[in-house]
């Protein structure tokens, strides 16, 4: 209990996630998760401990029409912070970016990009997305 360093800031510390800890706010609903790296329990859709692996875990709607699967973009983030916490992009998730609305040099899929450490990472919905409606047929 008493693991705290002594240090004299007051700013420092005050947003910093706990040790091995995965702080990901989600943009523009501002709500912030958190939980320890590694530990996240996998809900079967996109990758373990992926951006829509957190949204599902934590009742975010991030949409994920293809279930997950990387053959459609309705799971498309902004990275806005902590890119340097995530897994590199491989190249069929850079394939199906390429097919994105609003397409940005921070655009990421949520279902492939994994947090890979622990530490602190902002993404945001695009407005088109969070506005999405599934329709049925
Ligand atoms: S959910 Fe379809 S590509 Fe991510």
């Amino acid at each position: 209990m008493a693991d705290t360093k002594t240090e004299n800031s007051s700013t420092a510390t005050a947003e910093m996630p706990g040790e091995n800890m995965v702080q990901v706010t989600f943009l523009p609903e501002g709500k912030t998760v958190e939980f320890e790296h590694g530990k996240l329990p996998y809900k079967e859709h996109g990758k373990p401990e992926s951006i829509l692996d957190v949204a599902i875990n934590n009742h975010i709607t991030l949409d994920h029409a293809c279930g997950g699967n990387c053959a459609c973009t309705t799971c498309h983030v902004w990275v806005k912070e902590g890119a340097e916490n995530l897994s590199p992009m491989e190249d069929d998730e850079a394939d199906r970016l390429d097919m994105a609305a609003d397409l940005q040099l921070n655009s990421r899929l949520g279902c492939q990009v994994q947090i890979v450490k622990p530490g602190k990472v902002v993404v945001e919905i695009p407005a088109w997305n969070r506005n999405y409606v599934s329709e049925e047929h």
